[in-house]
């Protein structure tokens, strides 16, 4: 299991363990970690599972790919660390991972 802090826009910190191959949205829905909504269930359609990736995160996390950052564009206060976390898939490399959700989704 690999794990992901997510922390909230108040500052608060979750840890939740994901299993490799699932996302990061699907660990956050699976353990009722607020801030994520993924209304279209992890498509990359809705842009509700907004996250900012943390600074020292970026690198390993990666870029978006065209596609979501063209569905990024729907999010409201993108930043460059910002990434859909319907897209980014659970590795070994990620363990330890912590993301900043964001005040509001959409
Ligand atoms: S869950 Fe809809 S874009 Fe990620």
């Amino acid at each position: 299991m690999v794990k992901i802090t997510f922390i909230d826009a108040d500052g608060t910190a979750r840890t939740a363990e994901g299993e490799e191959g699932a996302t990061v949205m699907e660990t956050a829905i699976r353990n009722d970690i607020p801030g994520i909504v993924a209304e279209c269930g992890g498509a990359c359609a809705c842009a509700t599972c907004h996250v900012y990736v943390d600074e020292e995160w970026k690198e390993v996390v990666g870029e978006p790919s065209p596609m979501e950052e063209d569905m990024l564009d729907f999010a409201s206060d993108v930043r460059p660390t910002s990434r859909l976390s319907c897209q980014i898939r659970i590795t070994p490399e990620l363990d330890g991972l912590v993301v900043h959700t964001p005040k509001h989704q959409g």
